[in-house]
């Protein structure tokens, strides 16, 4: 744990990248092990664009009921650490592969005037708040906010067309947003590049902490179980982010 603390310095270009566990002390559900998602549901019917063309309606309940659920959830300590490590380190970068808005949440219960803006986060799978036209109709933005709970009818309708509209979430199938990418890419090249929270088996968020080693930086990750990553990277602190994480911020 001291090699860690001595590196993260103001100079430091610090990279986290987070999965589903930051945010299971919240009380939102991780896709694998035991209690996770993909346990009762299965991905194919319910995350992909052909199971939305097929069945919408069975999609959006889904969707609905995740919506719902994330809703009644707040930030964890996790949450909070990263926050005020994106305010106290000018090169602090965070990539997430988590939906919920959490992080930005957490980032906005403290944010200032003049502070940089909360949506720096770098959503590689998009956003549960925000929905697109699924026809992608010419009057319609490419995406947009929606934070409705109770839609008047599921699955709802595009405001700009009457078609239909889908959450604006990276389906399994689909291709990530390049320019996030892009910026995902040129987080990764740091000094310290930190893997929490995340099971490390979805691409290509998963390579990311082997990119980085590879570049030179000195990689950790958190987590209560062993993941592929675990046997790579630099340090392995195991053990729940919204612990592990105080406990470092309390060594700064
Ligand atoms: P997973 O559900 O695959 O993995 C969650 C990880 O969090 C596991 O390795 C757990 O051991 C760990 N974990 C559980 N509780 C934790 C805690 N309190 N603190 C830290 N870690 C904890 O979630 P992701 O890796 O995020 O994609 O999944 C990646 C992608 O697969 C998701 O974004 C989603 C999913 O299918 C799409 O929907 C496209």
């Amino acid at each position: 744990m001291q090699d860690l603390i001595k590196r993260l310095t103001p100079e430091a270009r610090i990279t986290v990248l987070t999965g589903a566990g930051v945010s299971a002390a919240s009380g939102v559900p991780t896709f694998r092990g035991n209690d996770g998602l993909w346990k009762n549901f299965r991905p194919e019917a319910l995350a992909t664009a052909d199971a939305f063309g097929r069945d919408p309606k069975l999609v959006w309940e889904w969707y609905h009921w995740r919506r719902f659920r994330i809703s009644t959830c707040e930030p964890n300590a996790a949450h909070h650490v990263l926050a005020e490590w994106g305010r106290r380190f000018p090169n602090f970068k965070l990539i997430t592969q988590n939906v919920d808005g959490l992080h930005e949440k957490a980032a906005s219960a403290k944010a200032t005037v003049g502070q940089a803006p909360v949506n720096d986060v770098i959503r590689l799978h998009g956003s549960i708040w925000e929905v697109s036209c699924w026809g992608g109709c010419a009057n319609s933005p490419r995406r947009w906010r929606d934070e409705t709970i109770e839609f008047a009818e599921l699955p709802p309708k595009c405001p700009y067309c009457d078609g239909l509209i889908r959450p604006s979430v990276v389906w399994f199938g689909e291709t990530l947003e390049s320019n996030v990418v892009d910026r995902a890419m040129r987080a990764v090249h740091c000094d310290v590049f930190m893997t929490i929270g995340t099971s490390a088996v979805v691409y290509p968020a998963a390579a990311f902490v082997e990119q980085a080693r590879r570049q030179g930086a000195f990689t950790v990750e958190i987590n209560p179980e062993a993941t592929p990553a675990s046997t790579t990277v630099d340090l392995v602190l195991k053990g729940g982010a919204e612990t592990v994480l105080p406990d470092i911020a309390a060594c700064l």
